[in-house]
């Protein structure tokens, strides 16, 4: 096939890995904004190589003009989660959502793989807008913990070296280092609570911290620099004493002088 051709066939490819990786973004950036830990923790896509897909197409004997049909990870989306039960969360996430409809799932952390590995896999139909119109198209996201991912990607580069046939020895290490995987994602299982306690304080605290610089950045404007001074100088104060009670009665404070400067503007 030319090359022309595959760049036409994988148009809508590239544009639904860039719209789901914005989408996927953007969740984690609205529960961050909330003040709220978020299920995910990173976002990767990749649309596959024309050298993969002809491969994988060889490999499991599929016709060109049936590679769109049956090859399901030509756009692959990678969802990274701190936790393991994070990554149930976002598969109701997924299957909740109205601009994705879940073709089929494959548990592997339930039930891992004879490799060693461990992941959620949905492949999902999602449509996009093209200029030769609309496309539904099937996009594969797995969803893994950072330890699966670092598994994996070891894995991978392995099976890469080794083209395929990875030496008994190096197999071995491979099954150990998974069986250490699961030993460490359930240790932090553990501890789950209270390291989410810990992220909520601090995105709770980086949203007043830029609430109350917005509110200093606009008195600027209305209010003389000795005072501006003073105002910065108890902020600096407050901040370093790491209280955020004490921060979020201060920004309060600054929303009242704000709007005392506001009344007396409009007089
Ligand atoms: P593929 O032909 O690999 O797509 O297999 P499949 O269609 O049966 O789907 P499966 O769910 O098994 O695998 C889909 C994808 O998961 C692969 O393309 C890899 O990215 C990843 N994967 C599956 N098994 C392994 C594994 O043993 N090691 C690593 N590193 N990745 C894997
Ligand atoms: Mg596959």
């Amino acid at each position: 096939m030319e090359l022309q051709l595959w760049k036409e066939i994988l148009t809508p490819y590239d544009l639904a890995v860039e719209e789901l990786t914005v989408k996927f973004n953007h969740i984690i950036k609205e529960y961050r904004q909330q003040g709220c830990y978020s299920p995910i923790e990173q976002v990767t896509g990749r649309v596959k190589s024309i050298s993969s897909i002809i491969g994988k197409a060889q490999k499991k004997h599929i016709a060109m003009n049936e590679i769109e049909e049956r090859v399901e990870d030509i756009a692959g989306i990678r969802l990274i989660c701190q936790f393991v039960n994070d990554i149930y969360s976002v598969v109701e996430l997924i299957r909740n959502r109205s601009d994705m409809k879940v073709k089929s799932e494959k548990d592997y952390i339930t039930h891992m793989k004879e490799s060693g590995y461990r992941s959620y896999h949905i492949i999902v139909m999602y449509s996009v807008e093209t200029t030769t119109g609309t496309k539904e198209i099937p996009v594969e996201i797995q969803i893994r913990t950072l330890g699966m991912n670092f598994w994996a990607i070891i894995e991978h580069s392995l099976q890469y070296k080794y083209q395929g046939n990875i030496p008994s020895y190096v197999k071995e290490r491979l099954t150990s280092a998974s069986k250490a995987i699961i030993t460490l994602d359930n240790e932090m299982e553990s501890i789950h609570d209270d390291v989410i306690d810990a992220q909520n304080y601090y995105y709770i605290r980086a949203n007043i911290v830029s609430d109350i610089l917005g509110n200093i950045q606009n008195l600027y404007k209305c209010v003389n620099k000795k005072e501006i001074e003073k105002i910065q100088d108890e902020f600096y104060e407050i901040y370093q004493g790491g209280d955020i009670s004490k921060l979020e009665q201060f920004n309060k404070q600054l929303d009242i002088v704000a709007e005392s400067y506001r009344m007396q503007s409009m007089t």
